[in-house]
């Protein structure tokens, strides 16, 4: 079987945590490093919360910090939808011995490594604000030759989640999401109008409720207040986007960045009408088969 070498870059976060569950329960990857991003909460706890998961899971692969704020805003941290903690109010349910190791290197540093040593096209799955690819493809532009693709938890069109136009990872970052918009690499995104398809029913919460181990416990644990602010388990969509492309409907659209003050900063918005004579940039989800989503997020915690 093919496997990708993935990077998930991401700010744990209820939602993250399932993205690197679906990761780590499909052979199709090999999940090379967690990074974190400041985003749900703070850029300590996302770090926690990343190390957490990985250790639990005896992840072997890198662990790395990344920014600690946003390019140019301030943080707003999403605690009413993830908790306090970012995991809901569980992120300190273990013992600090159950954390994998933090790199010595940031983020930044880990995926510049990653990336330029190896030999094949490296997927990051980036289900954060955008900060740290943003600063990856400017400091080190040599690493886009290297990416496979950047598949992105983000934006929407014409649907918001912070503001009527915008959706948060955009909106706490959106100097990062047009950099990246603009930068040439090949993008996948995973917008609201998909995303917000992506539930749960109580069938699949009571069906993990019954496995009975550590991870399923903690999965359903950090659901159980999640849900009650936020159906969509939104994360998950970019990885199962590189893995299995064929559960969504997509098209090749162009795609920019608001990044202007007001409630369209962090709006992202697709040229329809083709009226910028533009290439595409990005491949957009549109649409997503419900039943297979929740097979598989069940299917990631039965282990
Ligand atoms: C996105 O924002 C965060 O709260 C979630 O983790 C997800 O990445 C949804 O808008
Ligand atoms: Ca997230």
């Amino acid at each position: 079987m093919r496997r990708y070498p993935l990077i998930i870059d991401c700010d744990p976060g209820v939602d993250d945590v399932f993205a690197i569950l679906v990761a780590y329960s499909k052979p199709e990857f090999d999940i090379k490093a967690i990074c974190s991003v400041s985003g749900n909460v703070g850029i300590d706890l996302t770090t926690h919360n990343a190390q957490l998961i990985a250790g639990l899971l005896g992840l072997n692969c890198i662990v790395a910090k990344g920014a600690e704020k946003p390019l140019i805003k301030d943080v707003l941290p999403a605690t009413d939808v993830h908790g306090s903690d970012g995991l809901g109010g569980y992120a300190g349910i273990f013992g600090d011995d159950r954390l994998s190791k933090l790199s010595d290197l940031s983020a930044l540093e880990v995926e510049r490594k990653i990336l330029m040593e190896s030999d094949e096209p490296v997927y990051i799955a980036a289900t954060g604000p955008l900060t740290n690819i943003a600063l990856l493809l400017s400091a080190y532009p040599e690493v886009k030759s290297k990416i496979a693709a950047i598949s992105i938890m983000g934006g929407g069109i014409n649907i918001g989640n912070v503001t009527p136009c915008s959706e948060f990872n955009y909106f706490i970052d959106p100097e990062a999401a047009y950099i990246v918009f603009n930068s040439g690499v090949k993008l996948m995104m995973c917008g609201l109008n998909v995303t917000l398809k992506a539930t749960l029913t109580d069938i699949e919460l009571n069906e993990m409720s019954g496995f009975h181990n550590t991870i399923a416990d903690i999965g359903a644990k950090i659901l159980s207040s999640y849900a009650a602010n936020d159906a969509a388990i939104h994360d998950p969509c970019a990885i199962l986007a590189i893995s299995d492309p064929d559960m969504f409907q997509y098209k090749d659209q162009y795609v920019q960045i608001d990044t202007r003050a007001g409630i369209t900063q962090g709006m992202s918005y697709v040229d329809e009408t083709h009226s910028l004579d533009k290439e595409p940039n990005c491949r957009v989800f549109y649409d997503i088969d419900k039943e297979f989503f929740r097979k598989t997020i069940v299917k990631s915690v039965n282990i």
